[in-house]
Protein backbone atom coordinates (compact mmCIF):
# COMPACT_ATOMS: atom_id res chain seq x y z
CA UNK A 1 0.00 0.00 0.00
CA UNK A 2 1.32 3.46 -1.01
CA UNK A 3 0.51 6.94 0.37
CA UNK A 4 -0.21 10.09 -1.30
CA UNK A 5 -0.35 13.37 0.50
CA UNK A 6 -2.31 15.97 -1.21
CA UNK A 7 -1.47 19.51 0.85
CA UNK A 8 -3.52 22.54 -0.22
CA UNK A 9 -4.21 26.17 0.81
CA UNK A 10 -7.44 28.09 -0.77
CA UNK A 11 -8.65 31.32 0.11
CA UNK A 12 -11.83 31.75 -2.10
CA UNK A 13 -12.75 28.03 -2.33
CA UNK A 14 -11.15 27.49 -5.99
CA UNK A 15 -7.98 25.71 -4.83
CA UNK A 16 -10.36 23.52 -2.17
CA UNK A 17 -12.31 22.29 -5.10
CA UNK A 18 -9.15 21.42 -7.07
CA UNK A 19 -7.59 19.10 -3.98
CA UNK A 20 -11.17 17.55 -3.51
CA UNK A 21 -10.88 16.39 -7.14
CA UNK A 22 -7.42 15.30 -7.38
CA UNK A 23 -8.50 13.73 -3.99
CA UNK A 24 -11.30 11.77 -5.77
CA UNK A 25 -8.95 11.02 -8.36
CA UNK A 26 -6.66 8.98 -6.02
CA UNK A 27 -9.68 7.13 -4.44
CA UNK A 28 -10.10 5.19 -7.88
CA UNK A 29 -6.69 3.82 -7.49
CA UNK A 30 -7.19 1.10 -4.55
CA UNK A 31 -3.38 0.66 -3.89
CA UNK A 32 -3.12 4.06 -3.10
CA UNK A 33 -4.56 5.59 0.50
CA UNK A 34 -4.81 9.20 0.29
CA UNK A 35 -4.34 12.31 3.23
CA UNK A 36 -5.82 15.59 2.77
CA UNK A 37 -4.18 18.56 4.91
CA UNK A 38 -4.72 22.61 4.91
CA UNK A 39 -0.89 23.83 4.37
CA UNK A 40 -1.44 25.83 7.55
CA UNK A 41 -1.78 22.39 9.64
CA UNK A 42 0.59 20.75 7.77
CA UNK A 43 3.92 19.71 8.42
CA UNK A 44 6.98 17.35 8.16
CA UNK A 45 4.98 14.28 9.79
CA UNK A 46 2.74 13.99 7.05
CA UNK A 47 5.20 14.20 4.85
CA UNK A 48 7.35 11.68 6.46
CA UNK A 49 4.50 9.28 6.40
CA UNK A 50 4.04 9.64 2.75
CA UNK A 51 4.85 8.12 -0.98
CA UNK A 52 4.41 11.24 -2.84
CA UNK A 53 2.99 14.89 -2.12
CA UNK A 54 0.24 16.82 -4.78
CA UNK A 55 0.57 20.84 -4.16
CA UNK A 56 -2.85 22.37 -4.70
CA UNK A 57 -2.42 25.98 -4.45
CA UNK A 58 -2.73 29.35 -6.13
CA UNK A 59 -0.60 31.83 -7.99
CA UNK A 60 -0.81 35.24 -5.97
CA UNK A 61 0.73 38.42 -7.25
CA UNK A 62 2.94 36.41 -9.48
CA UNK A 63 4.51 34.27 -7.01
CA UNK A 64 3.44 31.18 -4.61
CA UNK A 65 0.37 31.98 -2.25
CA UNK A 66 1.81 32.75 1.10
CA UNK A 67 -0.04 29.48 2.95
CA UNK A 68 2.37 27.12 0.99
CA UNK A 69 5.15 29.24 1.34
CA UNK A 70 5.02 29.05 4.93
CA UNK A 71 4.42 25.10 5.18
CA UNK A 72 7.81 24.94 2.13
CA UNK A 73 9.61 27.19 4.69
CA UNK A 74 8.54 25.31 7.94
CA UNK A 75 9.16 21.76 6.49
CA UNK A 76 12.56 22.64 4.50
CA UNK A 77 15.08 22.05 7.26
CA UNK A 78 13.24 19.29 9.11
CA UNK A 79 12.42 17.03 6.05
CA UNK A 80 16.73 17.17 4.81
CA UNK A 81 17.42 16.17 8.73
CA UNK A 82 14.79 13.20 8.07
CA UNK A 83 16.55 12.59 4.62
CA UNK A 84 12.90 12.99 3.16
CA UNK A 85 12.97 12.26 -1.03
CA UNK A 86 9.89 12.20 -2.33
CA UNK A 87 8.61 12.39 -6.13
CA UNK A 88 5.55 15.49 -5.99
CA UNK A 89 3.19 17.13 -8.05
CA UNK A 90 2.09 21.01 -8.41
CA UNK A 91 -1.66 21.64 -9.63
CA UNK A 92 -1.72 25.42 -10.03
CA UNK A 93 -4.65 27.26 -9.56
CA UNK A 94 -4.60 31.16 -11.41
CA UNK A 95 -6.44 34.12 -13.06
CA UNK A 96 -4.47 34.23 -16.28
CA UNK A 97 -0.72 33.12 -15.82
CA UNK A 98 0.36 30.77 -12.91
CA UNK A 99 4.05 30.63 -13.89
CA UNK A 100 5.68 32.76 -11.35
CA UNK A 101 4.52 30.65 -8.63
CA UNK A 102 5.23 27.45 -10.91
CA UNK A 103 9.02 28.76 -11.39
CA UNK A 104 8.94 29.30 -7.44
CA UNK A 105 7.72 25.87 -5.86
CA UNK A 106 9.96 24.35 -8.25
CA UNK A 107 13.16 26.23 -7.15
CA UNK A 108 12.45 25.66 -3.42
CA UNK A 109 11.41 21.85 -4.11
CA UNK A 110 14.76 21.14 -6.01
CA UNK A 111 16.32 21.92 -2.44
CA UNK A 112 14.62 19.78 -0.48
CA UNK A 113 15.41 17.91 -3.23
CA UNK A 114 12.36 16.53 -4.16
CA UNK A 115 12.06 14.83 -8.00
CA UNK A 116 9.17 16.10 -9.92
CA UNK A 117 6.54 13.32 -11.24
CA UNK A 118 5.23 15.16 -13.64
CA UNK A 119 4.92 18.44 -15.08
CA UNK A 120 3.12 20.78 -12.86
CA UNK A 121 -1.17 21.66 -13.71
CA UNK A 122 -1.83 25.01 -14.50
CA UNK A 123 -5.39 25.38 -14.32
CA UNK A 124 -6.24 28.88 -15.12
CA UNK A 125 -9.90 30.91 -14.53
CA UNK A 126 -12.79 30.04 -12.47
CA UNK A 127 -13.49 26.31 -11.47
CA UNK A 128 -15.64 24.70 -14.36
CA UNK A 129 -16.02 20.92 -15.57
CA UNK A 130 -12.50 20.90 -16.98
CA UNK A 131 -11.09 21.80 -14.15
CA UNK A 132 -12.74 19.10 -12.09
CA UNK A 133 -12.01 16.54 -15.30
CA UNK A 134 -8.40 17.91 -15.11
CA UNK A 135 -7.16 17.42 -11.16
CA UNK A 136 -9.12 14.45 -10.76
CA UNK A 137 -7.01 12.76 -13.75
CA UNK A 138 -3.87 13.96 -12.14
CA UNK A 139 -4.70 12.90 -8.77
CA UNK A 140 -5.39 9.21 -10.42
CA UNK A 141 -2.13 9.58 -12.50
CA UNK A 142 0.08 10.48 -9.43
CA UNK A 143 -1.69 7.38 -7.68
CA UNK A 144 -1.26 4.83 -10.27
CA UNK A 145 2.80 5.77 -10.85
CA UNK A 146 3.21 5.32 -6.95
CA UNK A 147 1.39 2.07 -7.17
CA UNK A 148 3.28 0.88 -9.84
CA UNK A 149 6.38 1.80 -8.56
CA UNK A 150 7.25 4.64 -11.46
CA UNK A 151 8.41 7.28 -8.94
C1 LIG B 1 -4.28 38.76 -3.95
C2 LIG B 1 -4.40 37.96 -5.22
C3 LIG B 1 -3.36 37.98 -6.12
C4 LIG B 1 -3.46 37.25 -7.31
N1 LIG B 1 -2.41 37.27 -8.17
C5 LIG B 1 -2.46 36.52 -9.31
C6 LIG B 1 -1.34 36.48 -10.20
O1 LIG B 1 -0.31 37.08 -9.96
N2 LIG B 1 -1.44 35.75 -11.33
C7 LIG B 1 -2.59 35.03 -11.63
O2 LIG B 1 -2.63 34.38 -12.67
N3 LIG B 1 -3.66 35.04 -10.78
C8 LIG B 1 -3.61 35.74 -9.63
N4 LIG B 1 -4.68 35.75 -8.75
C9 LIG B 1 -5.84 34.89 -9.05
C10 LIG B 1 -5.78 33.58 -8.23
O3 LIG B 1 -4.62 32.84 -8.53
C11 LIG B 1 -7.01 32.73 -8.54
O4 LIG B 1 -8.17 33.47 -8.26
C12 LIG B 1 -7.04 31.42 -7.76
O5 LIG B 1 -8.08 30.62 -8.28
C13 LIG B 1 -7.25 31.64 -6.29
O6 LIG B 1 -7.40 30.39 -5.65
P1 LIG B 1 -7.82 30.29 -4.12
O7 LIG B 1 -8.74 31.42 -3.86
O8 LIG B 1 -8.47 28.96 -3.94
O9 LIG B 1 -6.57 30.40 -3.29
C14 LIG B 1 -4.62 36.48 -7.58
C15 LIG B 1 -5.66 36.48 -6.64
C16 LIG B 1 -5.56 37.19 -5.47
C17 LIG B 1 -6.69 37.15 -4.47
Amino acid sequence: MKSLLIVYHSQSGTCAQLARAAWRGVQLEPQVAVTVRRAWDADTAQLALADGVLLVMAENSGALCGAMKDFLDRSFYPAIARGLVLPYTLLISAGNDGRGAQRQAERILSGYPFPAAAEPLILRGEWCAGHRRASEELGQAFAAGLSMGIF
